[in-house]
């Protein structure tokens, strides 16, 4: 048989398992947006910029990624992304990216 003292024991143990997932839960949705950036990158945009095909620009070419993004603005190249370029589709394959998407992945790019 269980004493009080056993169960009140065995339920506070309950309680900080689940406290401990909670937390762990809360910081993996907090880090969620970084890991998207670059889920929707390898889905998406790396068909073209991971390897240059076509004449993209390489992701990691820093200097090349600044110097346009310091020549046409960031405005812009989301714009070209959502309207498509002359070997860009439009939407650059992601059917669900925002705005904000774009500019995130253009800054992944970058770097
Ligand atoms: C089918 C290949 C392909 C895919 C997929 C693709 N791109 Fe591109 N992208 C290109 C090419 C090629 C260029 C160079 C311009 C041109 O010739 O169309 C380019 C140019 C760009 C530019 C520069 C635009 C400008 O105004 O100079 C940006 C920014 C860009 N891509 C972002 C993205 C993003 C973000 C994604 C993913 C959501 C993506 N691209 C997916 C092929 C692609």
């Amino acid at each position: 048989m269980f004493s009080i003292t056993e169960i009140f024991a065995k339920s506070c143990r309950f309680l900080v398992t689940s406290g401990a997932a909670l937390i762990i839960s809360t910081a993996m949705i907090s880090h969620a947006s970084a890991a998207d950036t670059a889920t929707t990158y390898n889905n998406s945009c790396a068909a073209c910029h991971d390897s240059g095909a076509l004449n993209a620009i390489k992701k990691g070419d820093r200097a090349k990624w600044q110097q346009l993004i310091k020549q046409k603005g960031m405005p812009a190249l989301v714009k070209s992304v959502k309207n498509g370029m002359i070997q860009m589709p439009a939407g650059g394959l992601c059917d669900n990216c925002s705005d904000d998407d774009y500019r995130k992945l253009i800054e992944y790019m970058s770097k």
